[in-house]
């Protein structure tokens, strides 16, 4: 039984206030963003050139206009907070909307992509299945999806830390997690916990197999010039990335 917080805030109505204070974290020098995951989500998109993309939580837009001038065409980006870059690229549409459903944002109606992206928002999805069921559903043949989680392991030792627990008890306990988070410790986001073997369920119950799984870090060189994020990664681990494609048309039961 999951323990619910009754004064918790549903943390996409969070992100609203929180956007500003998370893109100028990112964008700076020493953020794991662009030290470590950017780079590694980009290396698992590889060539772009003439491939639409769908970035689902797409924070400022700033990812999809990069990649439109590494060629990308046609590209939608969807944030709840609206919060995005003031001159997108011709070919980026940046549109206000819950990434729960996408084909329920009015833009995107009947649109399919070659890319879909969840870069660290795919936890803000109501029906995580569902959600995943209906981004497979707009894809091109031949496309994929590109999600990255955090460790679940990270909030895990955060919490044993906080509650003088053990990691084994913090990892599979079922309650919800409200922590404040490091770009505005005036604001908390609530998550529910997750383990491994949830995300996995997941990806199989929407029907998609793991082309690719990537647990990105830093280079020694970054590594030695910014010890602090070292530091923070020898323990919380970082993020996960999945290369995820739909089951062939053998396994149709799953749509
Ligand atoms: C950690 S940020 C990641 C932003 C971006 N994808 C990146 O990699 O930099 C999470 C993003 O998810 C967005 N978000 C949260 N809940 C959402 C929802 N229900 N629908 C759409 N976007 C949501 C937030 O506004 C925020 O921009």
């Amino acid at each position: 039984m999951t323990a619910r917080d009754p004064s918790a805030r549903n943390p996409s109505q969070v992100w609203q206030e929180l956007s500003a204070d998370y893109e100028q974290a990112r964008a700076r020098e020493d953020s794991l963003d662009r030290l470590v995951e950017w780079p590694a989500q980009r290396d698992l998109l590889g060539d772009v050139t003439g491939r639409s993309i769908l970035d689902l939580g797409c924070g400022n837009g700033g990812k999809l206009a990069e990649l439109v001038r590494d060629g990308a065409v046609a590209s939608a980006g969807v944030d709840i907070a609206g919060n995005f870059i003031a001159a997108p690229p011709a070919g980026v549409e940046l549109m206000r909307g819950d990434l729960s459903d996408p084909e329920s944002v009015p833009e995107l109606s009947g649109r399919t992509f070659d890319r879909i992206l969840f870069l660290q928002s795919f936890g803000y999805a109501k029906d995580p299945v569902h959600t995943l069921r209906a981004a497979r559903a707009k894809l091109n043949p031949d496309g994929f999806i590109l999600l990255t989680r955090t460790q679940p392991i990270r909030y895990a030792v955060e919490r044993a830390e906080k509650n003088g627990t053990t990691l084994g008890e913090e990892y599979f306990s079922r309650a919800d997690y409200t922590y404040r988070t490091s770009w505005n410790d005036h604001l908390a986001l609530t998550k529910r916990t997750y383990t491994m073997s949830d995300l996995l369920n997941a990806f199989s119950a929407a029907g998609l197999w793991i082309e690719t799984a990537v647990e990105p870090q830093l280079t020694e060189e970054d590594a030695r010039r910014h010890p602090h994020k070292q530091a923070w990664l020898n323990k919380y681990l970082g993020i996960l990335i999945f290369k995820l494609r739909p089951l062939s048309s053998r396994f149709a039961s799953f749509q």
